[in-house]
């Protein structure tokens, strides 16, 4: 059974599915090249499908792809020939009854599939990954997520494989005649074929209980390889804060008596909510102090929450078609960043994710893949889990939070739950929850849905001394994205506060408040306020209250002012972005005339105040100090010049470093501290200041400051402290000695899976140490492998997507090796082609030269044979 040809989906097309499956029981016996499925499902005529009575009962379609079939039955007798056909991507049926029990064997190859998609091996372990349309590569199936079937699942295996796990409780469990290991588990929440997870291997595992508000305990189990058993304290917090968090910001009780994690090194996303049985990308779960950056402590956290959370917005109520994604993704990661922000520094979790938004999802929505959180067609669904879907969509969901307040929004998200609870539903179905629970009118809100683009919002303002008013003009624009000409004015609110000239924040109106919410509906529209006795500075957009571009006039030193006075945390942040933008913006244009490079002294002034702030967090203040990253320049101009941006950029980055270096070692020592390691965000913030220094003082390339990194190097107390000491080595000490340090890393490390993929990573994606040259030989280092996609990442996308000075070297030779890589995995996994490819697809943003190169490179992708759905829908879409 092959792929069906690539061809579009459109929502407008749904139709609800003609039979529905009541009961599902499954039987595994396990066999790496020849794994037996045999399914009996219980199957019924759906009495909500539409019908077309005259010509008698439909076929009953099932998808499948690469299985072998070995029989199929019906309510007991085997099936004849002429009553079933296999095409391409399923099998059609001929039933005519309107319920049945349908028996169906396949035989399929585990050790073959390295789309990890389905049924697959990782280290010898079977997992499997079935979201979205994995399901229909283990058994013919109606693969959609609004057929919900209650599982019962048994596992067959050899004795070599101790732990057998599936979704729900275990119910039996036993020997075989020939002494293979016999278990059976139930899951009696009916669920859609994409949540179903089965895992098999030689596993260990660690143990802990929750106690859930009406006082059931609940079993928590983490499985790993047994050399990682070390590394899974941090996950288990991190469960059990995400158990009880739900339960008090959402109400939201856990249902089963047990909850598995399994750590898999070999999967192409972060992690799956697979009920009761979550499966994760082990650089997503697995980590020590010794092992592990605080970066990743707080992926970590996240992630488990994010699918913690997934058992209610996801599992309980789940989507009607994959058109609804976001309704699970966008609501879920804006459930997982609140919980981060309750957990730890609530401005910089805001921070990162806007940084993402502004990096990659603005750059999405102005390229060929741009697409409305609620997509309206699509060919390969896997495509679609983009940060437009996760990242813009929990945008949304903050949007309808801000616009109906706390209390209204969680009135709004309980009638959601108890009104569609067990259904598989739609965006529209939220939002209708939203406005029921609370007589509110979201209708032009859900224009959000069905629009592309990032808006635009220019805003005025005039100040009237007079009758002490002061009015804020607002001008919304949404560009025209592929397939979506014309735009409407959205429902965009926008937080508001006024600086005074001492730097107070002002109050707005007679109730004393000192921020607002400004709802714009129209595409341009302005707001008065009374009483403002003074022309105030305006800090607009507070928290980043839409996913809109916003552009005012401020000059550099209003921007100064708003960074040292501004009482919201994130625009503080933002007006010292705004002015490093801005600042980097005008080199380039230096730098492209030829022109002697200016010193950035309004950004050396700012950065100078800011580091002298101690009582600012000092995450906060590392943050400010950093500067946008080389993609998010690219996306903020109209055209992309590569070399101009990194070349201001590195002006920038030593003109600061050695402007204001005995500040960055003072602040470097008082940093400083000798402590035991601890996640928490206090000694996390001060950790990434102290780094932050350390790699500006690094940058000066002074032997001094090279002699503290090695130090830091050497006493090896953490993690994070000791990678960002490597980091700056390899980026700013001399090639050899970046050379030694990687080389003792890697002699230190190289049993550790995590580690090594880190070490990968931080020399392709090292602007000076990752050259090509540098990046081709790591492809051939012993622990490089093409079929795991986490060290593909580190390696190739490292390169293509972090070292934006050695991947757009003038000769285009960045480009022809991404393209080489992209076609070569495409053979592999299909998803993780499609992809990385993703730096190719912007090719019409850059300047002539690059944007030919760029064009040559993916036509010769396009062109290099038969391209797998998945590559040809982002090949094919970029070149048109
Ligand atoms: N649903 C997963 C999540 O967001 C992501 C995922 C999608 C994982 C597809 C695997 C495959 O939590
Ligand atoms: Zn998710």
């Amino acid at each position: 059974m092959k792929n069906a040809q690539p061809h579009t989906i459109y929502l407008k097309d749904y139709q609800a599915p003609d039979y529905l499956i009541d009961r599902t029981e499954l039987l595994f016996d396990l066999k790496p090249n020849a794994t037996l499925v045999t399914s009996r499902l219980l199957v019924r005529r759906n009495p909500d499908a539409v019908k077309d009575d005259e010509a008698g009962l439909p076929a009953l379609w099932l998808d499948g792809i690469d299985l072998e079939l070995l029989s199929i039955a019906v309510d007991g007798a085997l099936l004849p020939a002429q009553r079933f056909r296999e095409e391409a991507g399923g099998l059609s049926l001929t039933v005519d009854k309107p319920e049945f029990l349908l028996e169906i064997q396949t035989r399929i190859a585990p050790e073959s599939n390295t789309s990890l998609e389905g049924l697959y091996l990782s280290n010898g372990m079977y997992c499997t990954q079935c979201e979205a349309e994995g399901f229909r590569k283990i058994t013919f199936y109606p693969d959609r997520p609004d057929v919900m079937s209650v599982f019962t699942t048994t596992i067959v295996a050899p004795a070599t494989y101790p732990v057998l796990l599936s979704n729900g409780n275990k119910v039996d469990s036993g020997t075989t005649e020939d002494g293979r290991l016999r278990v059976t588990w139930e899951d009696p929440f009916a669920k859609p074929s994409y949540l179903f997870a089965l895992v098999a291997g030689d596993l260990q595992y660690v143990e802990d209980t929750f106690t859930t508000c009406s006082g059931r305990n609940v079993k928590l189990q983490l499985f790993t390889e047994a050399r990682n058993i070390g590394k899974c304290a941090h996950a288990m917090t991190s469960l059990k804060r995400s158990m009880r968090w739900d339960e008090e910001v959402y109400g939201r009780e856990y249902d089963l008596d047990i909850f598995m994690i399994v750590a898999v090194d070999h999967f192409n996303m972060g992690a799956m909510e697979n009920k009761g049985l979550n499966i994760f990308n082990s650089a997503c779960v697995l980590a020590s102090p010794e092992t592990a950056t605080d970066t990743a402590f707080q992926r970590i956290e996240a992630i488990v929450a994010h699918e913690y959370f997934h058992n209610w917005s996801g599992n309980r109520v789940t989507c009607r078609d994959w058109f609804q994604l976001s309704l699970k993704e966008g609501f879920t990661v804006f459930r997982d960043a609140e919980f981060s922000a309750d957990m730890n520094s609530r401005a910089v979790k805001r921070i990162e994710d806007v940084t993402l938004l502004r990096t990659a999802q603005f750059a999405e929505d102005a390229g060929p893949m741009s697409h409305p959180v609620r997509p309206d067609s699509y060919m390969e669904i896997s495509n679609f889990y983009t940060l437009t879907i996760y990242e813009k969509g929990a945008e949304v969901v903050r949007m309808i939070h801000t616009i109906l307040g706390a209390e209204a929004f969680r009135r709004g998200s309980d009638l959601y739950f108890e009104r569609h609870d067990g259904c598989a539903v739609t965006c529209e179905d939220f939002v209708v929850a939203m406005e029921d629970a609370n007589n509110a009118d979201l209708k032009q809100f859900r224009r959000w849905y069905d629009q592309a683009g990032t808006p635009v919002l220019d805003v005025q303002d005039e100040y009237d001394a007079e009758n002490a008013t002061y009015t804020l003009t607002f001008h919304q624009h949404t560009p025209a994205t592929p397939g979506q000409e014309e735009k409407l004015p959205l429902h965009i609110p926008v937080a508001v506060g006024l600086l005074g000239a001492n730097g107070d924040a002002l109050a707005l109106d007679e109730s004393d408040s000192k921020e607002k919410v400004f709802h714009l509906t129209e595409a341009t529209q302005s707001f008065t306020l009374h009483g403002i006795n003074e022309r105030p500075l305006p800090s607009l957009l507070r928290g980043f209250s839409a996913p809109v571009k916003l552009r005012f006039d401020y000059s550099n030193t209003q921007l100064l002012f708003l960074m040292q006075h501004d009482t919201d945390a994130f625009n503080r942040w933002d007006a010292c972005q705004r002015l490093a933008l801005r600042t980097l913006e005008q080199l380039q244009t230096q730098y492209r005339a030829g022109d002697v490079l200016e010193s950035p002294t309004a950004l050396i002034d700012g950065f100078s105040a800011v580091l002298g702030h101690t009582e600012l967090d000092p995450a906060l203040v590392a943050k400010m100090l950093t500067l946008p990253s080389a993609q998010e320049m690219a996306e903020q101009g109209s055209e992309i010049d590569a070399e101009a941006i990194v070349a201001a950029r590195e002006f920038v980055r030593s003109t600061i470093a050695g402007a204001l270096k005995s500040r960055f070692l003072t602040r470097y020592h008082a940093l400083d501290e000798r402590k035991a390691y601890q996640p928490t965000a206090e000694d996390i913030a001060q950790r990434s200041l102290k780094n932050t220094c350390l790699a500006y003082l690094c940058n000066t390339g002074d032997e001094d400051a090279l002699t503290l990194a090695q130090a830091q190097f050497e006493r090896g107390e953490n993690m994070t402290d000791v990678s960002a000491a490597l980091a700056a080595l390899v980026e700013y000490g001399a090639e050899g000695v970046a050379e030694e340090r990687l080389a003792s890393f890697y002699q230190q490390w190289q049993h550790d899976t995590q580690v090594v993929e880190s070490w990968f990573g931080m020399q392709s994606s090292s602007a000076s140490f990752g050259s090509l040259g540098r990046v081709r030989q790591l492809l051939s280092h012993p622990a490089f492998e093409l079929k795991n996609p986490n060290k593909v990442r580190a390696v190739i996308g490292g390169f293509a997507m972090r070292n934006f000075k050695q991947f757009h070297r003038e000769d285009g030779s960045g480009y022809e090796f991404l393209a080489d890589q992209v076609i070569a995995l495409d053979g592999l996994n299909p998803q993780i082609a499609s992809r990385l490819v993703t730096p190719l697809t912007r090719w019409k943003k850059y300047r002539a030269r690059e944007a030919e190169q760029i064009q040559g490179a993916l036509k010769r992708i396009a062109d290099s044979g038969e391209l797998s759905p998945d590559l040809y829908e982002v090949v094919s879409k970029s070149l048109t």
